[in-house]
């Protein structure tokens, strides 16, 4: 029995603030830079379960360095940017929303619904609308998370951090320039703009595909909801690919019915590829990982997991080769595959809160203000498939008899779909799983942080208004005016949202900063867990004992501010086959001149000054 006694009911930042070389044993199980210098205010039972490992061979590591390590000591925190990285892009996430997103969207519908017609607004602004809410929005939040988490729940590294940070200026560029050649489409060099922007975001898709495979290679630890990353990669390369021709093939028809069978054939598949392949396949992997470790919710069973990899996927794919080949040859038959793969969605739909449990009870201490907004997500998860399912039914028994429409599809009907898709499940989880996550990140309790219920109503009576009166457009004109004012209902529940998250943000930002001024405006207390970049950063002549000691490669100065920063002394010395303690007795004494050299010069400033 251990005397330190450190528990799984003991909060992370009580373990490190009394024995802060047990900081080295969280980061080997991925904590680096989360919550903050002293870790999430979570327990370590929690800590565990989300990051996967033993609570039992955990608290044993634990225990074993709090006994052997010198109980005191200051925390020399310091992240490197891949420790934050989800930060720049769940804030190009946001300027996205409240710029070409939701704040655009909210804007089109206002005029949709004064000028009371769907046509009232010019296509190419919907077109940059929709782009940018799941290029720009979708993805940025995607791959902050992607980039931030699955390195952590693999205990590994992020591969090429750098590489994953180009990702967001390419995105951010491609995202506007494609916006610009929208709107300026068909005048100027819209096609050339178009496709340089095309150009970009592939570009920016392959390479964050690429970081991906290569974390996950490289952690060799393979886990159920892999094969829903990869299939979402698979899905988001397609999209990219298909983004510029889609965009050339929409905006250079060469006449009125050219444009209308380009846009009748080719967009229902490619938002598919986009809407259900990108988001949906990839919110039901991180669920998977994500729901029964951080809220202790049920695991679905292996049975569960196959079909709902092999179902969601194969619906996608059969929803969109059966779509396109109805509407190339004009026969109608192909539309069945549509629609068994709308039950087929339908059918995860219904199945997955209920593997989960997730409408059952949640013990007080794992609940928190993420879990209203993740079951409400799977409520219009199933309000979405189950409208979709019914998109024949409503166009051929009540919208074409009851209006006496010449063609049978409803603009509001599908409108209305996509929006319970977009805004109910996939926007409704982004908002939930970050409200949960940035905290915690941030080293802000996240059950002490606001419930964030205005969010909650705002966004689901906006969406619910917004489906509803779409609908009713079909039958009454007086609908459009609810319509019209229901997407500034939607926006002021995100505003909500996104200022408290990036109140968060800052939070973690400023205790970041503090902890790094605390640590250097003392001596720095070395030990073989301390980074050879922090030895560096604080005393750059140590790079000459350094050399000396045979650690030739930090003659450059790329691995002096890449690899530095995340080897320890410890693995230095074991790789370059160097003795630690005559290492660190020659800092040491580095160290130590360094600390009496300032402290005479400040006495004979004070002397001065007298
Ligand atoms: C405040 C929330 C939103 C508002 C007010 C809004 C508004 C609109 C409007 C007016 C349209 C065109 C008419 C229609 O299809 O009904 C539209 C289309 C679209 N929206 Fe939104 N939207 C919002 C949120 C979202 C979100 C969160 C996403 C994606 C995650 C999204 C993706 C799309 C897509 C893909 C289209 C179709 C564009 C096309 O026809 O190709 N929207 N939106």
């Amino acid at each position: 029995m251990s005397k330190r006694g450190i528990t799984g009911e003991m909060l992370l930042p009580e373990v490190i603030q009394r024995f802060p070389a047990t900081r080295a044993v969280f980061d080997r199980y991925g904590l680096r830079g989360c919550g903050g210098p002293e870790g999430p205010r979570e327990t370590i039972a929690w800590f565990a379960r989300l990051h996967g490992v033993p609570l039992e061979r955990l608290l044993e590591e634990l225990n074993a360095v709090a006994e052997d390590a010198a109980p005191t000591g200051e925390i020399v925190f310091r992240p490197t940017r891949a420790d934050t990285i989800y930060r720049p892009f769940f804030l190009a996430g946001l300027a996205t929303l409240f710029t070409l997103g939701c704040a655009w969207g909210a804007v089109n519908l206002w005029l949709m619904g004064t000028r009371q017609n769907f046509a009232g607004v010019d296509y190419s602004w919907i077109l940059a609308h929709g782009h940018a809410m799941v290029f720009g929005v979708v993805s940025f939040f995607i791959m902050g998370f992607a980039y931030q988490a699955f390195p952590r729940f693999k205990h590994t590294n992020l591969w090429r951090p750098t590489l994953a940070f180009a990702t967001l200026p390419l995105m951010a560029a491609g995202i506007a320039l494609q916006a610009g050649a929208h709107l300026l489409a068909p005048r100027g060099p819209f096609l050339a703009l178009g496709l340089l922007a095309g150009t970009l975001q592939l570009l920016a898709v392959a390479l964050f595909a690429w970081v991906l495979r290569q974390t996950f290679r490289q952690a060799a630890r393979p886990e159920p909801y892999d094969c829903f990353v990869q299939a979402a990669l698979f899905w988001f390369l397609l999209a990219a690919v298909a983004n510029p021709l889609v965009f050339w093939l929409f905006e250079t028809a060469p006449t009125r019915s050219a444009f209308l069978f380009r846009v009748a054939t080719f967009n229902i598949p490619y938002r598919d590829v986009q809407l259900l392949g990108i988001a949906v396949v990839m919110i039901l992997g991180v669920s998977l990982r994500f729901l029964p470790h951080a809220y202790a919710l049920r695991e679905p069973t292996p049975a569960w997991r196959q079909f709902t990899f092999w179902g969601t996927n194969g619906a996608i794919a059969m929803a969109i080769l059966a779509f396109l080949a109805g509407m190339l040859s004009g026969n109608s038959r192909w539309l069945i595959g549509q629609e068994m793969a709308a039950l087929v969605l339908l059918l995860v739909a219904l199945g997955t809160p209920r593997q989960y449990r997730l409408f059952g009870p949640i013990p007080e201490s794992e609940r928190d203000r993420g879990v209203k907004f993740i079951r409400a997500a799977y409520v219009w998860f199933i309000v979405a498939m189950a409208m979709l399912a019914l998109v024949p039914v409503y166009n051929l028994l009540i919208y074409q008899p009851l209006t006496g429409a010449t063609v049978p599809f409803s603009h509001a009907f599908f409108g209305a779909y996509r929006h319970a898709l977009t805004v109910g499940f996939i926007t409704m989880m982004i908002v939930g799983v970050s409200s949960k996550v940035v905290p915690t990140l941030s080293g802000v309790d996240v059950r002490s942080a606001p419930a964030l219920w205005p969010t909650f109503w705002l966004l689901n009576i906006g969406n619910a208004l917004r489906i509803t009166t779409e609908i009713a457009t079909d039958f009454t004109a007086a609908a459009f005016a609810v319509m019209g004012l229901s997407g500034f209902i939607e926006v002021a529940g995100l505003t909500l949202w996104g200022y408290e998250l990036m109140r968060n943000m800052r939070v973690g930002k400023r205790l970041e900063r503090e902890a790094w001024g605390r640590a250097t405006s003392e001596p720095l207390i070395l030990g073989p867990q301390t980074r050879v970049a922090e030895v560096l950063e604080r005393y750059p002549q140590a790079l000459d004992i350094f050399l000396r000691h045979g650690f030739a490669p930090l003659q450059n100065p790329v691995l002096r501010r890449t690899m530095a920063r995340v080897v320890t002394l410890e693995q230095a010395c074991r790789r370059e086959g160097v003795e630690l303690d005559r290492l660190l007795a020659d800092l040491r004494a580095l160290i130590e001149s360094e600390r009496k050299a300032r402290a005479s010069s400040s006495e004979a400033r004070e002397a001065f000054s007298v």
